[in-house]
Parts: C-alpha cells; sequence; structure tokens
C-alpha cells in the first residue's frame, strides 16, 4: 500500500480508539480521518485529536446510505473501534463501504477469542456484522485482542491500588488455572498500525497478544509484588450461569439497560477464558486466526509483571472507564 493510505477511524475518542490513533501517529504514513458522530464532533477529546492532526469529520450511522457513503470519501482502510452497545450500526456502515469503495473494513473486533454461537452475546452480535460484510465481499480484517493489562488484576486490601483499577474483578474462575492471553491496551494501535498495512491480514482473522498468565498466577504476583495477602474467592460455573440466567430475562424487557448488559457480559467473559479457556493462542488457530506471534515475532512489549510493578504498584498507571467503575464497584458489592 502507499506510504499515504487514508485511514478512517470510528470510535477514536473511546479507550480502544485512542489505543488506534496512539499506534496510527507512533507509526507515521497515514492519513487518519476520526468520523465522529456529529452530537460529538465539539467535545475535548475530539478536539485535542484535531490539535494532533487528525481530521475530524461527521458521520451519522442514522443518516441515509447516501449521506455515510460521502462521509466516507477517499477513505480507504475503514476501522470501527465503537462502543459495545453500538455494534449493529456498524451494518448501514459497511454496506456505505462498500459503495464508497473501501478498499478494507476493520469493523469492531478487539474481543478476547471466543467462539461464535452461545458462548457471548457479545461475540454473538459482532459476527452479524462479519457476516453482512462478508456477504457484500468486502475485504475485512477481524482483530481480537485478547484481555487488557488494564482489566486483568484484582483489587489489593490495602485499598492502594484502587485509583487504577479499570473494571475490577475480584474473583479466580472455575479452579483459576486457565492462562488467560493478555495485552496493554496501549499496544493494541500498535498491532494495528502494522495489521492495516500488512497484506497478509487481509480476510484474515487476526488475534494479537502479548502474554499468557492464569487467574492463579495473577494473584500470586500480586501478593509478591505487593506484600499483601489477597482473598482468593473463586466463582464456580454454576454461580456464573446463575447471573447470566438472572440477567437475560431482565435484558429481554429491558435491552437498553447497561448494568443488566454487564452482569451478563462479565459473566459470560469469565466462563469463557476463565472456565472453557478459550482466549489461547492455540484455540485461536484452531479457529483459523493467524496470530501476531507469527506476523510480527519481533514486536516489543512491556511485560505484565512490569506493568504492575512499575506503573500499578509505583501509583503510575492510568485506569479505564473512570465513570463506569465507580458504578461496576458498587454492582460487585451488591452481588
Ligand atoms: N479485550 C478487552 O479486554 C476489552 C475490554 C473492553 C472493551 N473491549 C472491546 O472494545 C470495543 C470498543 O469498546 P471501548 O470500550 O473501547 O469503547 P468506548 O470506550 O466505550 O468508546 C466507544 C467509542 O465509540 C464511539 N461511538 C459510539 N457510538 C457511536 C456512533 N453511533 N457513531 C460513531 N461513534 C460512536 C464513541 O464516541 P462518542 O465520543 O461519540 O461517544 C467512542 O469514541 C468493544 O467492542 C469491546 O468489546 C475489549
Amino acid at each position: 500500500m502507499a506510504s499515504t493510505t487514508v485511514v478512517g477511524l470510528l470510535g477514536a475518542t473511546g479507550e480502544t480508539g485512542t489505543s488506534i490513533v496512539n499506534g496510527l501517529l507512533e507509526a507515521g504514513g497515514l492519513t487518519i480521518i476520526a468520523l465522529t458522530r456529529p452530537s460529538s464532533v465539539s467535545k475535548p477529546a475530539a478536539v485535542a485529536l484535531k490539535d494532533r492532526g487528525v481530521e475530524i469529520r461527521a458521520l451519522d450511522l442514522k443518516a441515509s446510505q447516501d449521506d455515510i457513503v460521502t462521509s466516507l470519501k477517499g477513505v480507504e482502510v475503514l476501522i470501527s473501534a465503537i462502543g459495545p452497545m453500538e455494534q449493529l450500526e456498524q451494518i448501514p456502515l459497511a454496506t456505505a463501504a462498500k459503495t464508497a469503495g473501501v478498499k478494507r473494513f476493520l469493523p469492531c473486533g478487539a474481543m478476547p477469542v471466543v467462539p461464535a454461537g452461545g458462548i457471548h452475546m457479545l461475540r454473538d452480535v459482532k459476527e452479524i456484522v462479519y457476516n453482512h460484510i462478508k456477504t457484500l465481499h468486502l475485504p475485512y480484517t477481524i482483530v481480537d485482542v485478547g484481555w487488557w493489562y488494564q482489566i486483568a488484576f484484582p483489587p489489593l486490601p490495602s485499598g492502594k491500588i484502587d485509583y487504577a483499577l479499570g473494571l475490577p474483578n475480584p474473583c479466580l474462575p472455575g479452579d483459576g488455572s486457565q492462562p488467560n492471553a493478555l495485552t496493554d491496551l496501549r499496544d493494541i494501535g500498535r498491532y494495528f498500525a502494522k495489521i492495516v498495512v500488512d497484506d497478509r491480514t487481509i480476510n484474515k482473522y487476526v488475534f494479537v497478544y502479548n502474554e499468557l498468565h492464569s487467574p492463579t498466577q495473577i494473584f500470586d504476583l500480586m501478593e509478591k509484588l505487593s506484600g499483601e495477602k489477597l482473598d482468593r474467592q473463586y466463582d464456580t460455573l454454576e454461580e456464573l450461569q446463575a447471573k447470566i440466567a438472572d440477567a437475560r430475562p431482565k435484558i429481554a424487557k429491558d435491552p437498553t439497560n447497561f448494568m443488566l448488559m454487564v452482569q451478563q457480559v462479565s459473566a459470560e467473559y469469565l466462563i469463557s477464558w476463565g472456565i472453557r479457556g478459550d482466549n489461547q493462542p492455540e484455540y485461536a488457530k484452531y479457529l483459523g486466526y493467524v496470530t501476531s506471534k507469527e506476523l510480527y515475532p519481533d514486536f516489543k512489549f512491556k511485560s505484565f509483571e512490569a506493568y504492575l510493578r512499575d506503573e500499578v504498584m509505583a501509583g503510575k498507571a492510568k485506569g479505564v472507564y473512570d465513570e463506569l467503575r465507580a458504578k461496576i464497584v458498587e454492582m460487585h458489592k451488591t452481588h
């Protein structure tokens, strides 16, 4: 591809999108357009991107196909990092991308490895989008990213690292022994910068990850680094299934209730990576993914241990989802 590839990015101000913008800017040689819903174009986060050389362009996914096609003018590679609740809005986007002549669409993946078909509601919604893309004969790449470092560690009894907790998950699923592939959120964009200019990834599922750690290993590591003793609570399959069974009928009655979604989605993840052991490279390969270790064996990253020691324990880590976090902490207290 030419060095001036034009990349359009939806969700550029979100957690995943921010990493992608940073990775693309760091790589250089790309023109980046943040495709932003009209109500958000003047938000401080969008304005800050403009100051870094990113074009901010309004795109309304609820507008007519003609309008969406117009918003995609000139975009060669389209990436979506849209929020979990808006996945199906990518269907008209994909149709418009085909009409607009987009050369490759990377719809919103960014999940751990989970098989389609009833294991995880978010995977199944995303697969609807992927199947739509395939019906269009639109070139695609699906990028899944493992589980973020930033949400992979439990709180300490002292409260010392509460400031950095992502979506806190203080339990160990099953017997805590399943290896789980982890990626530093900040590396996701660095992987994307390689993928979007790599023809080997066209029409492929790509699994990027840094390291594997089981929940037990993470609890051991946290005790070693902090000198504190952690309370180990194990969530059984039956307990997690009960959380899903509780949430499902309530979601059917109240489909936009975000906290109910979090309850179901969290339990489904814990079953998938924590008990089934889905989020592992060998299983990814079995499902047909090509992995970052095969594509980019020299990719440099900070180890999870170094991240915990030098950033989280040292009071220097940046948490994720500041607004949502408080709500989820409250939810964990009441369940
Ligand atoms: N692997 C993991 O460990 C992990 C962890 C968390 C999330 N994820 C995945 O990451 C993906 C992205 O989630 P996230 O948490 O990074 O997102 P997020 O922080 O919630 O941000 C969502 C972004 O999408 C934009 N957006 C929402 N609706 C839009 C619309 N209709 N039109 C255009 N833009 C819209 C938002 O822009 P505004 O400024 O307009 O609101 C925002 O920039 C999800 O699919 C999720 O499954 C993975």
